[in-house]
């Protein structure tokens, strides 16, 4: 079995920082989003993944991951020119995937539940020819949407007005060769995709078995700014997550919960309470950081109170007057609070950047 990760889309609603960096390279409590359907894929033992980008990503990707080796994996990069679909994406994975079955995964999307026992059925299920993660949302109508009867799909509808079921497909998938009979067979819908889901939907209609596996447990269609630390929170509680103090601590700073400090990191004055997670070559001086934040690798936090927010590398933030708080700031952001006067508030922020102040 193989392995495809759909990573080709725009990331509109990231922008300003997906204007430098893919959606799914973003990290979340230091990690790349993808880096965690990487390790849900070769813990369910499939070792050839194939990554399908766009002419913007396609090396920061290749950057980032390289041929998969460190990872214990074979990565291959697949081109789709344009976002026409989740099924025009499988279908440029054609000559990758061969007589395969496969594995798709979004790439945007976090789970936390295991996946052992959804691949394993589809192994041992010849008749299966499609397998759907499946799980209840309030607000069905912002997916693909199943009807299940006994286990088997009955319907599907993508992004439907009047939902006809609360169970949203969540983004992974897993397919035998028969699917590329179902894309041969579906026109664009009316938002002009390719959809997956009417590709499923054609092998319901010529009665082959589809089934929904259904979960419970917490996952994320991490689109935007909110779920990501909506989803650093959810991995930083996460109990696996790895505790460890490296760096340099003072005998003045305090280290509380569940904290990991990375090499060369000086913390003096400062109060770390976790779960916090902060990356190497940091200097945290007279600042207070709270549950759920992330700080890449070379930042400078200085005078500061912050929770809940993930910094990325390079970060300056010195000697703000007021908590910063559920805030996603990208790399080599400075915010400086200088003595100088006049008093004023001055910003130099790419495009569509954003600032909220709460007073
Ligand atoms: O989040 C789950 C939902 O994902 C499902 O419920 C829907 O059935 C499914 O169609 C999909 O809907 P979205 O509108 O949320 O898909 P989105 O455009 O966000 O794309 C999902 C991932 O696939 C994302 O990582 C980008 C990638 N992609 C998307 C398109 C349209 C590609 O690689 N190529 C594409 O052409």
């Amino acid at each position: 079995m193989k392995a495809i990760i759909l990573c080709a889309g725009k990331g509109t609603r990231l922008r300003p920082l997906t204007f430098t960096i893919a959606k799914h390279l973003i990290p979340i409590a230091n990690k790349p989003v993808i880096y965690y359907s990487l390790e849900k894929i070769k813990g369910v033992g499939i070792d050839e993944v194939g990554i399908v980008v766009n002419n913007e990503n396609i090396n920061d990707f290749k950057n980032f991951l390289g041929n998969g080796e460190r990872f214990g994996l074979k990565i291959e990069y697949i081109l789709q020119n344009e976002p026409k679909g989740l099924a025009h994406a499988v279908s440029m994975a054609r000559d990758f995937i061969g007589n395969d079955d496969f594995l798709m995964y979004l790439g945007d999307n976090l789970i936390l539940d295991d996946i052992s026992q959804f691949v394993t059925e589809f192994r041992n299920d010849e008749k299966l020819k499609a397998s759907i993660l499946l799980s209840p949302v309030k607000d069905p109508s912002r997916f693909g949407i199943a009807i299940v009867n006994e286990g088997k799909i009955v319907k599907v509808v993508e992004k439907p007005k009047d939902p006809i079921s609360n169970l949203a497909i969540i983004g992974l998938y897993l397919f035998r060769n028969t699917i590329f009979e179902g894309i041969d067979n579906i026109k664009p819908s009316w938002r002009g995709e390719l959809e997956i889901t009417d590709a499923i939907g054609y092998l319901i209609e010529k009665d082959y078995k589809v089934k929904g596996y259904i979960v419970y447990g917490w996952w994320k269609d991490t689109g935007k700014p909110e779920d990501l630390i909506e989803a650093n929170r959810k991995i930083l509680d996460d109990s696996h997550f790895k505790i460890e103090v490296n760096g340099v601590i003072d005998s003045l700073s305090e280290i509380q919960g569940r904290v990991y400090v990375g090499e060369n990191t000086e913390v003096i004055n400062s109060i770390i309470r976790g779960p916090v997670v902060i990356g190497n070559n940091c200097v945290i001086k007279d600042s207070y950081i709270g549950p759920y934040t992330s700080v890449g690798d070379g930042v400078l936090i200085e005078s500061c109170e912050l929770e809940n927010s993930i910094l990325m590398d390079r970060v300056k933030l010195i000697n703000l007057p007021y908590p910063i708080d559920s805030s996603l700031i990208g790399k080599n952001v400075q915010i400086v609070n200088s003595e100088r006067k006049p008093k004023a508030m001055k910003f130099v922020i790419g495009d569509m950047g954003k600032v909220e102040i709460v007073r």
